[in-house]
């Protein structure tokens, strides 16, 4: 079953083709990678995906049902259950850690209110910032950041789990040990994972698929290459 389908999907600004005429499929629990240079479309990709941008034409299918087509979305993003790290991790400066985990949930009608603080203590948990619930982005380093912003977009328990250059921005001993800590949860929670960078040893580290990206245009077949352990259904 595929998780995501993309149909042709195409998305202008201002004449610019940032996505231009997509098809490509990413089955459920693949780890897939969107490897291009900067200004190929990479982010606006995802956005199209997590329903963030709506495509100019061509047809997005999340788990078999079209999520937008014909120029318009069909199903909002909170319905999507998709989670997603931003490129500038997009964290709140007034907001504790764990305001952002509840501020995540607040559409998520699968955890009820009485479950959302043991649900976001769980998260903080597992990424590991369990005692730093209070602190406010300011106050923590660029890994714990990155940190929030990955539990932020794992409470609602996503299917698929959209990240934008997450690690980018660390140094290589960090990027290392960040890259193995989410494979880790990976491996235990299984969702679909869609992760954009721009650096090809990143790449080959985390996907088991990746998909080549310039100007606009995938080029799906030319690096696929599989690898053990990729787990399919
Ligand atoms: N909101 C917007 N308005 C106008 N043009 C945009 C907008 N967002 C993206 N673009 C343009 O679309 C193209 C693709 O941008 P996008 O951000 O998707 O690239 P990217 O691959 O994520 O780049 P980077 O690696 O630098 O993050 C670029 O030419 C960019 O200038
Ligand atoms: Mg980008």
């Amino acid at each position: 079953m595929n998780a995501i389908e993309l149909k042709a999907v195409s998305k202008t600004y201002d004449r610019v083709p940032a996505v231009d005429s997509v098809s490509t499929s990413i089955q459920r629990g693949e780890r897939v990678v969107i490897l291009g240079p900067s200004g190929c479309g990479k982010t606006t990709l995802l956005r199209l995906v997590a329903g963030l941008e709506v495509p100019d034409s061509g047809t997005l299918s999340i788990d078999g049902q079209p999520v937008a087509a014909g120029g318009h979305n069909l199903v909002e993003p909170e319905q999507r259950h998709i989670g997603m790290v931003f490129q500038d991790l997009a964290l709140w400066p007034h907001m504790t850690v764990s305001q952002h985990l509840e501020f995540a949930l607040r559409y998520d009608l699968r955890t009820k209110s009485a479950d959302r603080p043991a649900r976001i203590r769980e998260v903080l948990e597992m990424v590991r910032m369990g005692n730093r619930a209070l602190a406010r982005p300011g106050e923590l380093s660029g890994g714990q950041q990155q940190r929030v912003a990955l539990a932020r977009a794992l409470v609602a328990n996503p299917a698929i789990l959209l990240m934008d250059e997450p690690l980018s921005s660390l140094d290589s001993d960090l990027n290392l040990h960040l890259r193995q800590e989410l494979l880790t949860l990976y491996a235990a929670l299984g969702f679909t994972l869609v992760y954009v960078t721009h650096n090809r040893e990143e790449a080959e580290a985390i996907g088991t698929r990746v998909i080549a990206m310039r100007d606009g245009r995938t080029g799906d077949s030319a690096m696929t290459r599989a690898k053990p352990g990729n787990r399919q259904s």
